[in-house]
């Protein structure tokens, strides 16, 4: 099936994102210019489309080199959007694409990760035509706040619906779905570390007991760790529980997370995998320095001292680099929610005084009533 074919599918499976996208091309957004800085997968595409098709100029570049699949930005290209990313951009390719958005000066941002606003917001000459901006994940927020915002900067990540049902169910479930795939073993009886248990985390945790697994988790916070006991998870300190872990998940979204003492302390044949936002989340170049070889597609096999561990998607958000990525259907409320933010972005915006805001609440319940009255109205 080729591209145009499996854009047609992805449009028929995800109808509130076309009810929201109607609206949002009914008002129009002439002359409006914003940049994104996203994943760019196909499910990307109806939003970004949406925006242009309503009259905004947009300028696109990646949140995660190792999710842009290259059709897609040809794609955009063709329908006249600015794009500076492709598959297998090199860090400091990347790096210049952010600079490349940022001086052509557009009013709005919309980020996963905020690697414009933080840019921006450290070197003010850059930031001087942003008006307004969206950041739609916990990382971006967390990369955003004590930084000298001179710019609104609405968090989208924060609505419940985001936090929980994209990422407590939906990144679970692909989780595991893409494992099954990538690395062709079960979870029956296995111990999965779950490190990080925040909304992506619990998600994780979940699927893996379904699937056969006793979940472990390792967590700072103590409310959370009490969370966990409450699911019936085991409750543990990273290094306590690594030498028992078959699988280790590491969803915190914070850097070396997993650094070299702790790769010595896993047990042979474990399998290392990220799902937060940072690809760094494993120290990669630490585990690197070691002798590795690529067994299977997305499989890495390093030889440490005494055993040898399995690396997935390079420590890549392994959910979205390793497989197809979120059901459609279950991403369609997704998008929906990204473009009605975007909508409240674009209208109201530039009213908020610098710094961060919550996205308000008005806008998830619209995108809710509308998905309810769809699941309510039937085949
Ligand atoms: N893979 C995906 O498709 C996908 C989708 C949505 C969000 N995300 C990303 O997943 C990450 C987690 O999201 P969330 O909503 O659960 O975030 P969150 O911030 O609510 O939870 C992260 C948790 O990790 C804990 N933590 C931080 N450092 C730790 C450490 N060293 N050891 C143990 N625990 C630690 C924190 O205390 C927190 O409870 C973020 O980076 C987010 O952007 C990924």
């Amino acid at each position: 099936m080729g591209f145009p074919e499996e854009l047609e599918y992805l449009r028929q499976q995800t109808p509130l994102t076309e009810q929201v996208a109607q609206s949002v091309r009914a008002r129009g957004l002439d002359g409006l210019r914003v940049a994104f800085s996203v994943h760019l997968d196909i499910k990307t595409v109806p939003v970004l489309e949406a925006v242009q098709d309503a009259g905004a100029q947009i300028l696109v570049v990646t949140c995660n080199p190792a999710t842009v699949r290259d059709e897609v930005c040809d794609y955009l290209r063709a329908r006249g959007a600015g794009v500076r990313a492709w598959a297998g951009m090199s860090d400091r390719d990347w790096e210049d694409s952010f600079r490349w958005a940022l001086e052509q000066g557009p009013p709005y941002l919309c980020e996963m990760g905020a690697e414009l606003a933080t840019r921006a917001a450290r070197q003010p000459s850059l930031a001087g035509a942003v008006r307004a901006a969206m950041e739609a994940t916990g990382t971006g927020i967390q990369r955003l706040r004590g930084l000298n915002l001179t710019f609104p900067v609405l968090d989208w990540n924060a609505l419940s619906l985001k936090e929980g049902l994209h990422n407590r169910y939906l990144v679970g479930l692909v989780t595991w779905t893409t494992f099954l795939e990538v690395a062709r073993v079960t979870l029956y009886g296995k111990r999965v570390l779950v490190v990080g248990y925040g909304p992506v985390g619990q998600g994780v945790a979940e699927y893996a007991r379904l699937l056969g697994a006793v979940p472990v988790v390792a967590e700072l916070a103590p409310d959370r760790q009490l969370l966990a006991c409450h699911a019936g998870c085991e409750v543990a300190s990273l290094e306590d529980a690594l030498p028992t872990a078959h699988v280790v998940v590491t969803a915190t979204g914070r850097e070396r997370v997993l650094r070299e003492e702790h790769f010595h302390l896993l047990r042979d044949g474990a399998f290392l995998l990220n799902v937060g936002h940072s690809n760094r989340e494993l120290d990669t170049d630490a585990l690197r320095r070691h002798p590795t070889r690529r067994l299977r597609t997305h499989v890495e096999e390093v030889r440490l001292p005494g055993r040898r561990v399995y690396l997935l998607a390079g420590g890549a958000m392994f959910n979205l680099a390793a497989g197809p990525g979120d059901p459609y259907d279950a991403f369609d409320l997704t998008s929906a929610l990204m473009l009605a933010g975007l909508d409240h972005l674009f209208q109201h915006g530039h009213r908020y005084p610098p710094g961060l805001h919550p996205m308000p609440r008005e806008v998830e319940l619209k995108v809710a009533s509308l998905a309810a009255r769809m699941a309510r109205a039937g085949p």
